[in-house]
C-alpha cells in the first residue's frame, strides 16, 4: 500500500465528471487499498478517486475515522436513489486546505453501488455517514465545497490559493 499525493483546488481533475468504473482489475483493487491508507493517514473520513488524480467513480470512507478504522467502505459507481430531509452541515475537504463552509444536505440517503468485491450494495445512511456519502459523491461530479459556498467566500479562497501558488 502506498500513500498517494492529494490533489488540491484548483486542479482541473477535481472539476471533471468522473468516468464509471468497469471491472475490478488488480489496478483498481490496488487503488482502493491506496486510497484507504491515504484517507486514514490524511486524517480524513472520506476520499474520492479524483482527489488522487484518478477521474473514476470510486470513493472510500470510514465514518469512525482514522483512529478507530472500524467501518472501512469502498463504493464503485455510487448513485443516490433517494434522499429525505434537509440539514446544514459544516464541512471541510482534504483538497481544500483551510477551507470550510456550510452545505445543505439530505438528512437521510439511500445509495446504491458496488463494493470492492464487485457485489451490488444498497446503503441506507443518516447522520455523519449520509453527509460523507454526499460530499464524496459530489467529487465524482466535479463538485467541491467551493461550489456550495457564497461567491464572496469563494473569491476570498481563490485569492488565498493564488497567493500560496506564488509563494
Ligand atoms: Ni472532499
Amino acid at each position: 500500500m502506498a500513500r498517494l499525493p492529494i490533489r488540491t483546488y484548483p486542479d482541473p481533475v477535481l472539476a471533471a465528471i468522473a468516468e464509471p468504473v468497469g471491472e475490478i482489475t488488480p489496478e483498481i483493487a490496488q487503488l482502493i487499498d491506496d486510497m484507504m491508507l491515504t484517507m486514514y493517514e490524511s486524517d480524513g473520513v472520506g476520499l474520492a478517486a479524483p482527489q488522487v488524480g484518478q477521474s473514476i467513480r470510486l470513493i472510500t470512507l470510514d465514518e469512525t475515522g482514522p483512529k478507530e478504522r472500524k467501518k472501512p467502505m469502498a463504493l464503485l459507481n455510487p448513485v443516490i436513489v433517494s434522499g429525505e430531509g434537509c440539514k446544514e452541515s459544516e464541512e471541510s475537504c482534504l483538497s481544500l486546505p483551510t477551507f470550510s463552509c456550510k452545505v445543505k444536505r439530505y438528512e437521510c440517503v439511500t445509495v446504491k453501488g458496488r463494493n470492492e468485491k464487485g457485489e451490488d450494495v444498497e446503503i441506507k445512511a443518516e447522520g455523519l455517514l449520509a453527509v460523507i456519502l454526499q460530499h464524496e459523491m459530489d467529487h465524482l461530479d466535479g463538485k467541491t465545497l467551493v461550489d456550495h459556498a457564497s461567491r464572496l467566500k469563494r473569491t476570498m479562497y481563490d485569492t488565498k490559493v493564488k497567493k500560496w501558488r506564488k509563494d
